[in-house]
């Protein structure tokens, strides 16, 4: 029986804090942070999509175990930086105050900064086992590769810098989708096709699996923002509201409640016909869909 979104999460969560290295003891404040924000909580969706997209194409997931670690790494360093007051300023994150109420700001900052050199020596410290075999180190790099460039200047952070400096602004619907497809699809899309150069998938299925990881990516914010309006806190473990607050763009706040809702079924039916000719063997990733838009209700 194929694996089900809870079987990669509690693969992710087994495995989550096996790849930090051995921390100084002296820096043992800087271990404590981020293990707060890892362990917090979290749907770990990056991760359990590049974990099943590498079974998707035939692979064995334990090859892309420590690059599914190192999205949630770089995913979760993004979310202690989005809290911080020059940010978002947010207090609730994953159920718990969040890394800079409860270290402060500059070891947030730091846990944030933590994290994400670990990622990449995580995938480094993988690749460095396959120096001799030309194939298996190709796949990596390429994993390695897509994963920085989805959380970087072309992708993530481009996306957040967006966010931030439309604050207090009015943008186009264009503008609105370049953030968000760049803040949030960016790294979605990058695990995916992570997940797929570890199975050495086909470029026709990485071709169609982009189509799908482009319309979940977007539909993921969608549904972020329509949370932030009628979301439970218990649920979300995070406060909502906080978009009005900080004056930010989002979908609801430029198209209302109801534009969110349709748009988000229409990018999921998108992203359910781009894997349509894989029928029952893409299960997980149609079942996503469906729970995706199910958190909405
Ligand atoms: C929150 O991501 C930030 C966004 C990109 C919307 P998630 O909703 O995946 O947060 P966790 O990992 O479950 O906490
Ligand atoms: C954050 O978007 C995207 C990231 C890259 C962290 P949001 O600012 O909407 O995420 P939340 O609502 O704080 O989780
Ligand atoms: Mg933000
Ligand atoms: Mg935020
Ligand atoms: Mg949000």
């Amino acid at each position: 029986m194929e694996r089900q979104f809870d079987d990669y999460k509690a693969i992710v969560n087994k495995h989550l804090l096996d790849f930090i290295p051995v921390i100084d003891n002296k820096s043992i404040s800087l271990y404590d942070a981020m293990k707060y924000s890892l362990t917090a909580g979290g749907k770990r969706l990056r991760p359990a999509l590049l974990l099943a997209a590498c079974e998707f194409a035939g692979g064995n997931i334990k090859e892309a175990l420590p690059y599914a670690i190192a999205v949630e790494y770089i995913h979760t360093y993004s979310l202690i930086h989005d809290d911080l007051p020059a940010m978002d300023n947010d207090d609730l994150r994953r159920g718990l105050p969040t890394n800079h109420k409860v270290y402060g700001e500059a070891m947030a900052i730091l846990a944030g900064d933590g994290l994400l050199n670990t990622a990449f020596e995580v995938m480094y410290k993988d690749m460095m086992m396959y120096f001799d075999d030309a194939a298996q180190m190709t796949k990596r790099v390429k994993a390695s590769y897509e994963i920085a460039k989805g959380a970087g200047c072309r992708g993530m952070v481009a996306g957040q810098v967006s966010d931030i400096e439309s604050e207090d602004s009015d943008i186009s619907g264009e503008m609105l989708e370049y953030i968000h497809i760049n803040k949030t699809g960016a790294l979605i899309k990058a695990a995916i096709r992570a997940g797929l150069y570890m199975g050495n998938a086909s470029s026709e299925m990485i071709e169609k699996m982009d189509v799908y990881a482009e319309n979940l990516g977007l539909s993921f914010q969608i549904a972020d923002d329509i949370l932030d309006v009628v979301g439970n806190v218990e649920e979300l473990g995070k406060n909502i509201g906080q978009d009005q607050k900080d004056n930010k763009n989002t979908y609801t706040s430029i198209y209302g409640l109801d534009a969110a809702y349709k748009r988000l079924d229409e990018l999921s039916k998108a992203a359910l016909d781009a894997i349509a000719d894989y029928y029952d063997n893409a299960e997980f990733f149609s079942k996503l869909i469906d729970e995706l838009k199910n958190r909405t209700k």
